[in-house]
C-alpha cells in the first residue's frame, strides 16, 4: 500500500493550493514546496481554515536538487504533483531565458531528486498551449502538437518530451495533464487567484475591473471567425481541475505503463463576450469594457475533448461558467 504522502511543488499557487485542499479532503497528506515567487504564505492559512489541517511547507526552489532529495526521503513521498513553473505567456516572450531555465532546468532537478530517492510517480501540470491553433476541434490527446506560440508554451512541450523520454527508462511513471483555461476560486473565498501586477488572464482582469482596480477591460479583438467575433476558450473551474489531480493520484498508483496524457477541460467553448455577459448577469455588475486590437500570439479558438479523462480517470468537470464568474467575483470582493 503506497503512502498517502504527496509532494506538491508550487503548492501555494493558484491551482496548487486548490489541489492541496482536495488532496486533504480525499485523505492524502500533501507536503508543499514553494519558493513564494508567485504566491503568498497567507495561502497556507486559507488552506488550514478550509480543511482544518496545516500541511507541511518548505520554502524551497525546485532548482535546489539536494534539498529536494532530502525532502522526498524524509517524507516518504509516494507521488509528486509538479506545478512549480513560471506561467505568464506575455512575460515569457520578454524573458525567454528565465522561462527555459526555471521551467526546464526545474523539472530536470526534480526528476534527478526523484530518481535518487526512488520516488516513481509524477503528475505534471501541462497546458493546452501545446496544441497551438488546432485545425480540428475539439482537440483530443492525439491532436498533433505544433510549434508553441510562446516560450512558455514551448517549455511545457519540452517538459512533456523530457518526461516521456525519462519514463522510458522505467525510473518514473508520468501522468501529464493538459489544462485548458483555469479560472474561478474556492467557494469559501478563502483561497483564489492572486495575480502579480496587471493580470494577463481574462477572468482576473474582469474581476479587477469590476472592483475598480482597473479602469476598463479591453476585449482583444472581435473580428475573429467565431459566432460573436471574439476568441473562444474552454474555461475550467479551478476546483474541478484540482479534483482531476486527486483522480490522477489514484490512477497513477494503479497504472502499469509509463506515460499517459489527458486533456483537462469542460469540453465546451465559451467566447470572451459570453464570459463578460455571464459575469454581468450572474453578479448584477455592469462591466466597463471596450473592443481593442487583437493580442499577439492569441489563437482564435480551442476547446477540449475530455473523453479519455472521463473514462480512464473517472473524472469530469461538474462546475460551469456561472460558477466560475460567481466564485471569482466573491473572491475578488473579499481581497483588500
Ligand atoms: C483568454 C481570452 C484573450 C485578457 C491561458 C494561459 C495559458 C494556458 C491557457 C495554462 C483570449 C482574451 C484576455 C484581457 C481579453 N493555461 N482577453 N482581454 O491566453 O487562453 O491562455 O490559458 O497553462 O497558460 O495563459 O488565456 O485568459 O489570457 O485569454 O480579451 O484583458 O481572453 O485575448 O482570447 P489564454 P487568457
Amino acid at each position: 500500500m503506497s503512502s498517502k504522502n504527496i509532494l506538491v511543488t508550487g503548492g501555494l499557487g493558484f491551482i496548487g493550493s486548490h489541489t492541496v485542499v482536495e488532496l486533504i479532503n480525499a485523505g492524502y497528506f500533501p507536503i508543499i514546496i514553494d519558493n513564494l515567487s508567485n504566491s503568498d504564505l497567507k495561502v497556507l492559512d486559507g488552506i488550514e481554515k478550509i480543511t482544518g489541517k496545516k500541511p507541511v511547507f518548505y520554502n524551497l526552489d525546485i532548482l535546489q536538487t539536494d534539498d529536494l532529495e532530502k525532502i522526498l526521503n524524509v517524507n516518504n513521498i509516494s507521488s509528486v504533483i509538479h506545478f512549480a513553473a513560471y506561467k505568464a505567456v506575455g512575460e515569457s516572450v520578454e524573458k525567454p531565458l528565465d522561462y527555459y531555465y526555471n521551467n526546464v532546468s526545474g523539472i530536470i532537478s526534480l526528476l534527478k531528486a526523484m530518481q535518487n530517492s526512488n520516488v516513481k510517480n509524477i503528475i505534471f501540470s501541462s497546458s493546452c498551449t501545446v496544441y497551438g491553433q488546432a485545425a480540428d476541434l475539439p482537440v483530443t490527446e492525439r491532436t498533433p502538437l505544433i510549434k508553441a506560440e510562446s516560450p512558455y508554451g514551448n517549455t511545457k512541450k519540452i517538459c512533456e518530451e523530457i518526461l516521456y523520454d525519462f519514463s522510458k527508462t522505467g525510473n518514473v511513471k508520468v501522468v501529464s495533464l493538459r489544462y485548458f483555461n483555469p479560472a474561478g476560486a474556492h467557494k469559501s473565498s478563502l483561497i483564489g487567484e492572486l495575480p502579480l501586477g496587471i493580470p494577463n488572464n481574462l477572468i482576473p482582469y474582469i474581476t479587477q475591473t469590476a472592483a475598480g482596480l482597473r479602469n476598463i477591460l479591453t476585449i482583444f479583438g472581435n473580428n475573429y471567425n467565431t459566432p460573436d467575433g471574439t476568441c473562444i476558450r474552454d474555461y475550467i473551474h479551478v476546483v474541478d481541475l484540482a479534483l482531476a489531480h486527486v483522480k490522477s493520484v489514484e490512477f497513477i498508483n494503479k497504472f502499469t505503463d509509463n506515460y499517459e496524457v489527458f486533456n483537462i477541460g469542460t469540453g465546451k467553448g465559451t467566447s470572451v463576450l459570453e464570459i463578460v455577459n455571464t459575469f454581468e448577469n450572474i453578479n448584477f455588475v455592469k462591466l466597463n469594457y471596450s473592443i481593442g486590437e487583437r493580442r499577439k500570439g492569441d489563437i482564435e479558438q480551442i476547446w477540449a475533448d475530455c473523453k479519455k479523462a472521463n473514462s480512464l480517470l473517472g473524472w469530469e468537470a461538474k462546475l460551469d461558467i456561472s460558477d466560475i464568474v460567481k466564485d471569482a467575483w466573491n473572491w475578488q470582493k473579499q481581497l483588500d
